[in-house]
């Protein structure tokens, strides 16, 4: 408008005033309702402020079968409110006086009051734009000063809706309160700027603090209107990053309910959620503190936003009892020199612009105007240095603060654009603003680049998104001595510094029931080393069941969701918190069932000496001479083997030894069988083949014998390196037949090892067996191929049951079993075999004669 030249701003003012007798007078047109009453200071450049100075109750039930009445402000008036508004006219005041910061320009300012409602914050910043008490809509008429921004509102809903207005005509507005994230895009708000940090960072600062104090299970309460809602929203997403859970979330009403806030708190005595995050201001919060009260709700953690964490309305002696050790989110606190004898100086008689002062004075001393009501006359002669009311209170500026930043970062833009130089101007063509008749949108560019340092010595700057650098105070509601509430500062949240943002001062906490440590809220117990988390499905993670890991492996710390295995040598020990070593685990020499087959080894290998010793002795006699006696022998000393090589099982394996294993058994027993079958070929042919053809006995003879004894083993021994040569037995861990144990066993290199060894002995005795068969009822008083009949019927008796031993048993027992095998098998051999012979020639001498061997068959 103001490029247009003299002209047209006559003629707009024209039109303006024809629209104006038109609206009083002309019957086209109507007088709109509502004037909206407004407190002003002249000056050449107008600040707007708006400011919750009264209350009302927006939400009324309107039928239309009337005409409504018009929105009327309540009674109860917000004495902090005030006191912003004061800080506003203090920084004006500070402005016009000041040389350095506009010099030449006085500041003048308009407040209104919105009483808490959008409509009336709607009306106000109307009458800021159009200038005009009974405004018209996108005209101003006023011309003599121009508004230059707008400081407000309060509470995020309401700024948000003058932050609609606002933008269209471009209009800087500066919320000291108003911390909802939405309101920093400036695509939908172009002209909205704060001094309040917006809430996404509050809302981390609450998932930090949270995290921080371990609490796993929290409750949130948010306010049902924008800043709750979008405030618990960024919590919760927060949060869930962190791994926290939320145990509940209630909206608390905006609308008095009671039967809302008692189902709000009985929720809250319910859930073992002790740490609830609350974001609300105070307005909505005090119905609710009200029932906590009823209803005795101690024991809470209270996490206050910024918006109600200061507030003494909450924080006073008598709610104590219930918020002790909550712990809130405050602005940063500032100093306002001079600002507290500036409001020991209001003195309602001698300020009649200050159209709330007599209502603020009443609200103070108590005390009336009027003459009606049965409280004390007001004289104006109360002192407020002597009232202890917490207004006063200049110790604690916050918002305050806040306000009267916004209204310098509007009067340091104000003197950039008045300071601009022509030609170097940051509009077209370096172009300036006019310094007392600027565009909205002139002003803007300047406010969004201010840059200055307030009176607490920080620096102020708005980002591009219009907000502040997100800094908060970390309250924790304590008492002094006097039993009044205070708010001990005991830590900071600066979210510039990335990575260390929180930095908390536990010491100075008190928590709620005085204790030192902070309280749990949790939803289930952590566990403990040795188990780990079981989640129910469809349960929050942070709801579970602490279940035992599984052996073998361990949690060796709380709260853990998997157990971790042991590496591959190790195993959990019995609390399941650590891996230790397995143990080694094979047949030895130390232990009993070891020490119980070497006695039996040795005393096998011993007896089968004394046998030799016994035949040598009586190596003439008839019945050791029977039988080929190097064959005795030789059958004697391979059983000495079979016997010894039964020790080469027990010890700890190694490749070597397991060679010797298998091919000691393999040769000790093929050398034996093969003895036997000989022995019995010999028996067979000495006694079948006499009669028809006395030569084959010549022909198989002694040689022979030897030869294919020789011959038998040799194939063994060629088994033995064809196996032991292409697949080489090694030593291997067992690490899963016996539980926490590593079994050093031998591993054949191929299947087919054991059972080609045993096979080839198998086949070895079942044809000596079926030969020894034959000859078992041949005419001979001492029948060897009786006893070797039965040997070998005991040998693979042995044998067969060996197999399925062998393969249900597991580790050392595996290999107690196949010593068994062989001891048993060798004592089979020993016994049937040399045990009678023994007997005749020990015990029964007579027998021993060629005649009783040769003739008659006598009874053994
Ligand atoms: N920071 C809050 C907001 O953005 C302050 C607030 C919440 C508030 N609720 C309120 C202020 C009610 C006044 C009234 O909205």
């Amino acid at each position: 408008m103001g490029n247009s030249g003299g002209a047209v701003l006559f003629l707009y003012c024209a039109l303006s005033l024809w629209v104006h007798s038109c609206m009083s007078g002309n019957p086209v047109c109507r007088l709109a309702k509502y004037s909206v009453p407004g407190m002003f200071q002249n000056g050449d450049i107008m600040i707007g402020g708006i400011f919750p100075v009264h209350r009302t109750d927006e939400f009324k039930d309107l039928p239309f079968t009337k005409e409504p009445a018009p929105l009327v402000c309540d009674k109860r008036f917000d004495l902090r409110s005030y006191k912003w508004i004061q800080a506003m006219m203090f920084a004006v005041d500070e402005i016009n006086d000041s040389h350095e910061l506009l010099p030449n320009v006085k500041l003048g300012y308009a407040v209104y009051d919105t009483c808490d409602s959008i409509a009336k914050a709607l009306e106000g910043t109307f009458a800021l734009v159009t200038g005009e008490d009974n405004y018209i809509p996108n005209y101003r008429c006023h011309l003599n000063s121009s508004l230059a921004a707008v400081i407000g509102e309060s509470s995020s809903t309401i700024s948000i809706a003058m932050a609609r207005i606002l933008g269209i005509y471009q209009y800087p507005q500066i919320s000291y309160f108003s911390s909802i994230p939405i309101l920093s895009d400036k695509q939908q708000f172009p002209s909205f700027l704060r001094t309040i940090p917006s809430d996404t960072f509050q809302s981390k600062a609450f998932a930090y603090l949270v995290k921080y104090f371990g609490w796993k299970w929290v409750g949130t309460l948010a306010e049902d209107i924008e800043y709750g809602t979008q405030g618990v929203q960024l919590f919760k997403e927060e949060v869930k990053k962190l791994g926290i859970c939320i145990a509940f979330a209630e909206k608390i009403p905006v609308v008095y309910s009671r039967q809302k806030y008692v189902r709000i708190v009985e929720t809250i005595k319910k859930s073992t959620a002790k740490a609830i995050v609350v974001f609300s201001g105070e307005t909505n919060m005090i119905p609710l503190v009200e029932e906590i009260e009823r209803q005795n709700v101690t024991g809470i953690t209270w996490l206050a936003s910024e918006a109600w964490s200061t507030t003494t309305y909450i924080a006073n002696k008598e709610q104590y009892k219930y918020f002790e050790g909550a712990l809130g989110f405050g602005i940063m606190k500032g100093n306002i020199p001079g600002f507290d004898k500036f409001i020991f100086k209001l003195q309602p008689l001698n300020a009649p612009h200050d159209i709330y002062l007599k209502e603020f004075w009443e609200n103070v001393f108590g005390c009336t105007w009027s003459n009606q009501g049965t409280k004390p006359r007001c004289t104006g002669e109360e002192s407020l240095l002597e009232s202890n009311n917490t207004f006063l209170d200049m110790s604690e500026l916050r918002i305050t603060c806040n306000v009267y930043n916004a209204v310098y970062a509007i009067a340091h833009a104000l003197h950039k654009l008045q300071s601009c130089q022509v030609g170097k101007g940051p509009f077209a063509k370096g172009a300036c603003a006019k310094a007392n008749d600027f565009e909205p949108w002139q002003l803007l560019h300047y406010v969004k680049k201010v840059q200055f340092i307030d009176k607490t010595g920080n620096e102020q700057y708005f980002d591009e998104n219009g907000d502040i650098v997100p800094k908060y105070d970390i309250l924790n509601w304590q008492t002094a001595a006097d039993g009044s509430v205070v708010l001990k500062t005991v830590g900071r949240y600066d979210g510039s510094e990335l990575g260390q943002e929180l930095k908390i001062d536990e010491q100075a906490i008190i928590w709620n029931g005085k204790k030192k440590e902070p309280p749990v809220s949790v939803c289930s117990q952590s566990c403990p080393p040795g188990t780990r988390q079981s989640i129910q499905p469809g349960q929050p993670v942070c709801c579970f069941n602490c279940i035992t890991c599984p052996d073998g492996e361990i949690s060796n710390g709380t709260d853990f969701t998997n157990c971790i295995k042991c590496p591959a040598d190790y195993w959990s020990n019995s609390k399941k918190d650590e891996c230790v070593a397995r143990e080694i685990e094979f047949l030895s020499f130390g232990e009993l069932l070891g020490v119980v087959l070497t006695v039996f080894a040795v005393l096998g290998a011993c007896l089968t000496f004394s046998v030799i010793g016994i035949f040598i002795k009586n190596m003439n006699t008839p019945i050791v001479r029977a039988n080929n006696l190097e064959l005795s022998f030789l059958l004697l000393f391979s059983l000495v083997l079979c016997f010894l090589c039964a020790l080469t099982f027990i010890g700890e394996p190694t490749v070597e030894l397991c060679i010797l294993r298998r091919t000691g058994f393999a040769v000790s027993f093929a050398l034996c069988i093969s003895c036997i079958l000989v022995k019995t070929i010999v028996v067979l042919l000495a006694f079948k083949m006499t009669v028809p053809n006395q030569n084959v006995m010549k022909h198989f003879r002694i040689v022979h014998q030897h030869m294919t004894v020789a011959t038998a083993t040799l194939i063994q021994i060629v088994i033995c390196l064809a196996f032991m040569l292409s697949s080489p037995p090694s030593v291997w861990k067992n690490r899963e037949a016996v539980i926490a144990k590593i079994i050093l066993e031998c591993h054949e290199g191929s299947e087919l090892t054991l059972f080609c060894i045993l096979g080839y002995i198998g086949f070895l005795a079942i044809i000596d067996f079926a030969l020894a068969f034959l000859a078992r009822n041949l005419p001979d008083n001492f029948n060897e191929a009786k006893f070797i009949t039965f040997s070998l019927l005991v040998f693979v008796v042995v044998w067969i049951s060996f197999i399925p031993g062998y393969i249900s048993t597991k580790g050392k027992y595996l290999v107690a079993v196949e010593i068994f095998a062989i001891l048993s098998s060798s004592f089979g051999l020993l016994a049937c075999i040399f045990f009678p012979k023994c007997y005749i020639i020990m015990l029964r001498p007579e027998l021993n004669t060629k005649n009783n061997l040769m003739g008659r068959p006598k009874k053994l």
